[in-house]
């Protein structure tokens, strides 16, 4: 008979019998054919504020703040609280036929930190159904407005975009596609704006002039009148914290205005803070999109809850088509969920009462004590901005090519940074960071160090199996 939660007692031996139980039971995020449905994966016993201590009773720094979501810490007790008495005072209503206090208090305080125009939100579950949501409306929007042929939606190579089957058939990260099945008809894959990957020759200058270019001549090829909107993540997180070129986002959005394509902003991850600011797009990277994807930072992971910032004007047209009883058949049974909007409001209390700035001062230190690690020979580029930063490694500096690496060195430093004290997110060859944003100058240090140490331990460890030649 399986055993109860209550019945298992936490010491180390009955932990991995629930790492078995879920090796047994569960279906793991990601998984391979291999291992499907037969996956152990580390359990991780509690949390208390950057750190996480996993069922050995090590506590680790957790660099990744979860999925770049964790933003005001773990184990906040005001957050606990909201959760306790929203659940005791309206756990749930149905947002079919009925609204509630917090997702309309909510919806006012968003909009007061999106940029002009963009009053509305539409709630979501997570990150894959906003963006799902923002692709939905744009095809109703066109639909509406008489023009059906208007509904590509261009996207990027190296894009990551959710995991329903629209939002999925956006992500152009290598591998997503191998095994999978996709919308691939409706999307258009522009070049990932990596400027250190462009074409050997280029200045990032010239690479960003290509990127605006290729798009352009999309655009022309293709004709504006199919295509319904452009989305990109102002940073790509999962990508591998791709920063773009300087520019390349106000142009692309410059471009999407001509061609009256709309710009959808997906700011799953660098919402919330993690840039320093509620959003990103108008404060840091100087665009007002059309629509802003957002989810993770919004609740800071205490719950799951998404949205779509949509600007107002959308709506002013559709009221004044011609189809006034035309339904956006979108819904979801969670959409506004009052828990998770109140949760987001005491969170978004704690960003706007002094943790915005903090993180806004504390960016630079975090950024350079991880850019000092490009001293290091296997390490070809630390990039980043923000409290987001990512680590990748190559062969050598001269080529900076990672293929002829053992590309599972990613989870190589993840693995000596674990030993060390800290969880690191690793992405085929390059490891990717993002702590909470209530990390101390000390703590920033504390992983640096380690990182370093890791990097060191690792690059040896490659020179003695034979797999790189240091
Ligand atoms: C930029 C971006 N968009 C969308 C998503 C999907 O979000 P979720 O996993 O909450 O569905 C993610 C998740 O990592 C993301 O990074």
């Amino acid at each position: 008979m399986a055993a109860k939660r209550e019945e298992i007692e936490l010491d180390d031996e009955n932990q991995s019998a629930i790492e078995a139980i879920a090796e047994k039971h569960l279906v793991q995020p990601w998984p391979v054919s291999g291992s499907i449905g037969a996956e152990a994966r580390g359990l991780i016993e509690s949390g208390d504020g950057i750190y996480v201590t996993d069922h050995a009773g090590r506590r680790l720094i957790d660099g990744p703040a979860g999925m770049w979501c964790v933003n005001i810490g773990h184990r906040r007790q005001e957050l606990a609280q909201v959760l306790h008495d929203q659940a005791m005072a309206l756990s749930y209503n149905s947002p079919w036929y009925t609204t509630n206090e917090p997702s309309a208090l909510l919806a006012e305080r968003l909009s007061g930190h999106a940029p002009e125009g963009l009053n509305h939100v539409f709630y979501t579950t997570g990150g894959s159904s906003a963006v799902e949501t923002a692709f939905r409306f744009m095809q109703f929007y066109n639909n509406v407005r008489g023009r059906p042929e208007k509904k590509l939606i261009v996207s990027r190579e190296g894009a990551y975009h959710g995991s329903t089957y629209l939002s999925a058939s956006m992500n152009g990260r290598p591998r997503d596609h191998d095994w999978m099945d996709s919308a691939s008809e409706q999307v258009i894959k522009l070049s990932c704006p990596n400027p250190f990957r462009r074409p050997a020759g280029l200045t990032v200058e010239e690479f960003c002039e290509s990127l605006v270019e290729e798009f352009r001549s999309t655009i022309e090829r293709i004709g504006a009148d199919r295509i319904g909107a452009f989305i990109g993540e102002p940073i790509m997180a999962s990508g591998g914290v791709i920063v773009p070129p300087d520019g390349y986002l106000t142009r692309m959005r410059a471009l999407c205005a001509e061609n009256d394509i709309l710009f959808i902003a997906d700011e799953v991850v660098t919402a919330f803070g993690r840039l320093g600011h509620v959003f990103a797009s108008k404060e840091v990277f100087g665009i007002e999109p059309d629509m802003i994807t957002f989810a993770k930072g919004v609740t800071s992971g205490y719950f799951p809850l998404g949205g779509v910032m949509i600007r107002s004007k959308l709506f002013e047209d559709l009221r004044q088509s011609n189809h006034s009883d035309a339904m956006f058949a979108h819904g979801l049974t969670y959409s506004s969920h009052p828990i998770g909007c109140a949760v987001a409001m005491k969170n978004l209390d704690i960003l706007e009462d002094g943790l915005l700035a903090e993180t806004r001062a504390i960016s630079a230190h975090f950024q350079s004590r991880l850019k000092a690690l490009e001293d290091l020979p296997l390490v070809g580029e630390v990039r980043g901005l923000g409290m987001m930063a990512g680590i990748e490694c190559v062969a050598d500096h001269v080529s900076n090519n990672p293929l002829t690496l053992d590309l599972e060195v990613g989870k190589r430093i993840d693995k000596h940074c674990q030993e060390l004290g800290l969880l690191v997110r690793p992405l085929i060859n390059m490891c990717v960071m993002s702590p909470p944003l209530i990390i101390s100058v000390d703590q920033i240090d504390t992983m640096a160090d380690i990182l370093r140490q890791s990097i060191v331990i690792t690059q040896d460890e490659l020179v003695r199996e034979g797999l790189w030649k240091g």
